[in-house]
């Protein structure tokens, strides 16, 4: 197959912003329905499941969802590892699967947004194969490589995230190559502007499928200290109680601020067709992550991990959306997330009884909610030894948790494999699976499949939820958050009881009474007007304001 021709995709119609007013949803593609009976999810099983997430009245209501990488890769981080950026990894389909599923998706109605990975390749990327092979290649330059210590040791003491050292020597050339992740990971040496046209030019290939946008791997983390001095100690560390990934602090290898003019390149790409780029950025503060907005020269979704490292107490997390939004630069969106493939699942992080409340906070929140595949039905992790463990990250460390208690198989019925596959699937399915399944939860019109499923069509048809503006009115203190969400003259008062008590509430903002819309405990029956609310424990809701 030519891959430079240029694809006519049908795509969705242009609309200015369209990534502000959807609900997004990322898909681990290993784990989200394999069509081929391999044990391993891939992107046929993506397109036979487009009806379950848009397009019909009995559908989630998506309107876009992330891919966690798909290209060619050796796998040893899943993906994020490529070895070819212009390709699909067998065991996730081909390159026709994929345009056949972006055709497929876009006549959902459902946007795909690809994971650029730019900060490294797999060490079996025709790129680092040629980089290593000699001193002075026409590639060398693309990684980071650096002669040893006068011990012979690494060339200073930068250490890896993935623990260790971030330097790796290369006997070929008797140099050390740099590599914030695993060895495996050989940075690119972004410094380069040969490299970051290269990344241009996968972008493009991309775009011109029909892809709609790219999120982002670690975008503030593309750059490292061009001095390669030694990081200072972490003054806070502790000898024999602390991982040694905190001995030293990481201000050499994390952010550098030139950084943000290779996202504004990579933002000219975006703004060419109409695209979106959502960051991964760490979560160090809110003025750090909404520096990635770069006044509109940035990606538009930089995402907000500091809610996701919120403990879920209403006072915590009211002041966190408090100074969240009061920052917020002008014009700039958020972009709030409450799991994903490197977190602990939101089922064992907050408990099964705070779910339908962290569903409708999620889906009431101003910016665009990104939500991570199964929360929907409320998936908790599987219980899996660590012999079993695949993680790359952390099978080999004294840690006693791992990413693959998020990444387990989607669960879509309680049948042995629950529906995902037709073989052993590579993670385990949990033992709730008679409960936490996609048809089990089609029944009851209690499930929390329900509740999504509603959340997401009254946003979807109301325009103060999708994009109104947010007035925080009760903070959290008293275990209660409040926010009003406005559009003209539609006003949404939302209601969430974060404690374990009945709460009264009167409603007396300004002159309005409201009709209770939605409430998660209980059926979804209009109600007339009313001045007072109670709300059972862990209970959220939605009420309509109008003029009394
Ligand atoms: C961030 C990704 O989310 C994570 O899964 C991966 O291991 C690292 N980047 C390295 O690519």
């Amino acid at each position: 197959m030519n891959q430079d021709i240029n694809f006519l995709i049908p795509s969705v119609p242009q609309s200015p912003k369209w990534w502000r007013n959807i609900v997004m949803y990322q898909i681990y593609p290993r784990s989200f329905k394999d069509s081929n009976g391999d044990g391993i999810g891939d992107l046929q099983g993506i397109i036979d499941s487009l009806d379950y997430l848009n397009g019909s009245s009995n559908s989630l209501g998506i309107g876009a969802i992330w891919l966690s990488p798909v290209y060619p890769s050796p796998m040893f981080d899943h993906g994020y590892d490529v070895s070819d950026y212009r390709n699909i990894d067998p065991s996730f389909g081909t390159l026709t699967i994929f345009n056949r599923l972006i055709e497929a998706a876009h006549q959902h109605s459902i946007r795909v947004i690809m994971d650029l990975v730019a900060n490294h390749t797999s060490d079996q990327h025709p790129w680092f194969i040629k980089s290593r092979a000699s001193r002075n290649n026409s590639l060398r330059d693309w990684y980071v490589w650096r002669d040893p210590a006068p011990d012979g040791g690494p060339p200073n003491n930068w250490l890896s995230y993935f623990g260790g050292s971030a330097w790796t020597l290369d006997k070929t050339t008797n140099q050390y190559y740099l590599h914030k992740f695993a060895p495996q990971q050989p940075d690119l040496n972004n410094w380069n502007p040969k490299v970051n046209q290269a990344l241009v030019d996968i972008m493009h290939f991309w775009l011109k499928r029909g892809v709609d946008g790219f999120r982002m791997d670690v975008v503030d983390r593309l750059l490292f200290d061009p001095t390669f001095k030694d990081a200072p100690c972490n003054l806070a560390y502790k000898k024999n109680v602390d991982p040694q990934v905190k001995k030293f602090d990481f201000s050499k290898t994390y952010y550098q601020p030139e950084v943000h003019q290779i996202i504004a390149v990579f933002r000219r790409v975006l703004d060419l067709y109409d695209a979106v780029g959502i960051g991964e950025v760490e979560a160090r503060s809110i003025d750090f992550i909404q520096r990635f907005y770069d006044h509109g020269r940035g990606v538009q979704l930089p995402f907000d991990f500091l809610l996701l490292k919120t403990p879920w107490e209403a006072k915590k997390i009211g002041a966190h959306l408090k100074m969240y939004e009061k920052k917020l630069p002008r014009s700039s969106w958020p972009m709030y997330v409450l799991g994903n493939h490197d977190k602990e699942r939101l089922a064992d992080r907050i408990g099964k009884h705070n779910l339908k409340l962290a569903a409708l906070m999620l889906l009431t929140l101003h910016g665009t909610p990104m939500m991570y595949y199964g929360d929907e039905i409320g998936l908790a992790s599987m219980p899996l030894s660590k012999d079993k463990w695949q993680d790359a990250y952390t099978k080999n460390t004294k840690s006693d948790w791992t990413r693959d208690y998020s990444r387990g198989p989607m669960q879509w019925n309680s049948s042995k494999y629950v529906g995902f596959s037709t073989h052993v699937p590579w993670l385990p399915p949990n033992e709730f699976k008679n409960e936490q399944n996609v048809q089990e939860q089609e029944k009851g019109p209690n499930s929390i499949l329900h509740l999504y499923k509603s959340l997401i069509k009254l946003r979807n048809n109301h325009r103060s939820l999708s994009e109104g503006t947010f007035e925080l009115i009760y903070d959290g203190s008293e275990g209660v958050i409040g926010y009003l969400r406005s559009f003209r003259t539609e006003k949404m008062l939302i209601l969430l009881n974060f404690t374990s008590t009945i709460k009264q509430l009167r409603l007396k903002h300004k002159g309005l009474l409201g009709t209770v819309i939605m409430r998660t405990h209980t059926h979804n029956n209009p109600q007339d007007l009313v001045c007072t609310i109670h709300l059972k424990p862990k209970e959220g809701c939605i009420l309509k304001l109008e003029k009394n």
